[in-house]
């Protein structure tokens, strides 16, 4: 079981990669980033279930936290420029410092907590400011931690995607399979714009999995739909998730099974349910 076997099917907004010129300069100290670096932000929260299914299959003993609450929680705030992905690590000087969180400690521990059980409680702030977070504050509206992690408590305070997906009957389950397209139509009814979906693909079992959601906001904080990308040509939505094959937006009860077990069920899943609807 390795990572590799998990394709993130191209990512919507990153499948245009910088020049590997461009990512090497991204790596030293960046003297010359500018407001003009980035001119929206992708606010992606993930779906904690999926997030834990990735990492357990990376090494044998990983373990995850998933929260109590069984809601999506957020993966970051990543400013983008127009059309590709980034900057990334606009200020290599500044250190995420845990302190400087104050008060926002316990709200953030529910609605941005770290998943992966064998890193540390402060692990996913720590890489989310430092790679995104360093080049958001280059706008004054994100120039310390404190205003860079409150307004993720604010957005999901304003967008209660776990909350919408249950009211159109779009809920975690080992049995249902949904159809991305419905799922993308529900939140964006609700939302009022075009979100972007992402995906995980399985190659072992051809499952695919749900696991982020993104709404794209201008620099002025307005919600605006996300583009399409001109690469996914025909595909209707702005999603990476196949919309000819029913995707898996998994149970907590997943994890009761090892994921060997958990495999084979739907394995089996898939296997029935071919049989009495052939394709
Ligand atoms: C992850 O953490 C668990 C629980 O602390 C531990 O048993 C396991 O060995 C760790 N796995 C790795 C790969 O570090
Ligand atoms: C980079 O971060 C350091 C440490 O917080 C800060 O003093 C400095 O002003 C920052 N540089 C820029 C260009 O923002
Ligand atoms: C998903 O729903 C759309 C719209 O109703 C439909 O056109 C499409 O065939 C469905 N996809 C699957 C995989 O069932
Ligand atoms: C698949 O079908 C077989 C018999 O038709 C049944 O015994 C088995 O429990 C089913 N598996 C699942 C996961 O539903």
């Amino acid at each position: 079981m390795t990572t590799a076997k998990w394709i993130a099917v191209a990512c919507v907004l990153a499948v245009i990669q910088p020049p590997v010129k461009a990512r090497v300069m991204f790596d030293i100290v960046r003297t010359d980033v500018s407001l003009s670096e980035w001119d929206s932000l992708l606010f992606t929260v993930h779906w904690p279930v999926t997030t834990c299914l990735i990492w357990k299959e990376g090494k044998p003993g990983h373990t995850c936290i998933l929260p109590e609450n069984h809601v999506w929680t957020i993966h970051g705030i990543w400013p983008n420029q127009d059309g590709k992905e980034g900057p990334f690590f606009c200020n290599r000087t500044w250190i995420f410092n845990p302190d400087q969180l104050g008060t926002l400690r316990p709200q953030l521990l529910k609605v941005w907590p770290n998943i992966h059980g064998n890193d540390t409680e402060d692990s996913l702030w720590k890489h989310e400011w430092e790679k995104h977070g360093t080049c958001a504050a280059l706008d004054p509206k994100f120039g310390s931690e404190q205003l860079y992690f409150n307004q993720g408590i604010q957005w999901v305070k304003n967008y209660h995607i776990t909350k919408i997906l249950s009211q159109h009957l779009i809920v975690p389950s080992m049995s249902t399979r949904y159809n991305v397209t419905l799922i993308h139509k529900a939140l964006k009814d609700v939302i009022g714009a075009i979100p972007s979906l992402s995906c995980e693909y399985d190659k072992d079992t051809g499952n695919i999995y749900l696991s982020e959601i993104r709404l794209c906001f201008q620099r002025d904080m307005v919600l605006v739909d996300c583009k399409h990308n001109q690469q996914l040509g025909a595909v209707q939505s702005v999603t990476n998730c196949p919309t000819n094959k029913l995707i898996i937006y998994p149970g907590k009860a997943s994890f009761i099974k090892t994921s060997r077990q958990h495999k084979r069920m739907f394995h089996q899943k898939v296997h029935n349910h071919s049989k009495h609807n052939p394709k």
